[in-house]
């Protein structure tokens, strides 16, 4: 049978979860997603209103998890929804972080305020499945306490991994304080030839992130990174995210560092 990719499809919201005191910020579990990869995206549609592309943030066995920022039309608008509501969605699109790039690696995944997010079912699924790692280390980075996300999930991760939170402002005497590469350097690592690492965030962070794990040791091909890029179709029709002949939003928004890095802003 032939699918139409560019067709949104009716799904339910199941559940609504808002980051408190993050009002913002909103965690909407929706039904009818299926073969679903972390580090995709699905493009949300709201009739009258438009559409805003947002990063798959956690994986059920016929749901998918987004998490949204309140920031403009499309997003404003989507807080009305509550669960029970049905909404148009359409994806998934990209190509997503791809486990078996990792398996077996010392992985560490450094991620920054919403970056987290796009990281999530990745961290996750390696938290579940600890035996196909040789370790696993995330460092994530929010500003303060107050901004962090997914706390009830960041109790779990550190029960499976080793897990640095760091603030980039608050009391220094109860918690990390500094930008996420400050803690490059503590990551244990055995043998640099087995250590992986997965960056997302904010240009900025990404490239001084990654810069320190080059300074560390780690190897340009064992690291990727995320793009977030102005969307608009979400699957190589438009252009809106070309970078001269990449697609983001085809070809990304997952990027091995040696092809990711000529796309950085
Ligand atoms: C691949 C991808 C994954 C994304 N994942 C998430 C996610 O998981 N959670 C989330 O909250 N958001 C995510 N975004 C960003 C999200 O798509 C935008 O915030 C959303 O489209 C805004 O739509 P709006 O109509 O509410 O805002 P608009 O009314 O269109 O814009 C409001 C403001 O946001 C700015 N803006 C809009 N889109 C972007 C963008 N892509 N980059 C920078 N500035 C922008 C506008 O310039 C304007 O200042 C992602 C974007 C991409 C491309
Ligand atoms: S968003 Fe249309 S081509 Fe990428």
């Amino acid at each position: 049978m032939i699918t139409n990719e560019y067709l949104p499809f009716s799904s339910k919201v199941l559940k609504v979860t808002k980051h408190t005191p993050m009002e913002h910020t909103y965690t909407m579990e929706f039904a009818g997603a299926k073969d679903v990869v972390p580090g995709q995206f699905f493009e949300l549609s709201l009739p009258k209103y438009g559409e805003a592309p947002i990063s798959v943030s956690g994986i059920g066995e016929n749901s998918v998890d987004l998490t949204v920022r309140s920031i403009g039309v499309v997003t404003d608008e989507l807080f009305k929804y509550e669960a029970g509501r049905h909404l148009y969605i359409r994806g998934p699109y990209g190509n997503g972080f791809i486990a078996d790039d990792y398996k077996d690696s010392e992985l560490l995944v450094i991620a920054g305020g919403t970056g987290v997010s796009p990281v999530k079912a990745i961290i996750d699924y390696f938290g579940n499945h600890n035996d196909e790692v040789k370790s696993m280390s995330i460092i994530t980075g929010f500003k303060s306490k107050d901004d962090q996300l997914f706390r009830e999930d960041f109790k779990r991760w550190g029960k499976q991994m080793n897990v640095t939170l760091t603030f980039d402002r608050g009391d220094e005497t109860k918690e990390n304080i500094g930008l996420v590469t400050k803690y490059i350097p503590s990551v244990k690592v055995n043998n640099f030839d087995d250590a992986k690492a997965i960056v997302v965030g904010p240009p900025i962070m990404m490239k001084f992130a990654v810069k320190g794990l080059i300074e560390r040791g780690y190897k340009e091909e064992n690291i990727w990174i995320s793009h977030e890029r102005r969307m608009s179709c979400g699957l190589g029709k438009c252009g809106h995210c070309r970078v001269n002949s990449t697609y983001i939003c085809l070809d990304g928004p997952v990027f091995n560092y040696t092809v990711g890095k000529d796309l950085i802003d």
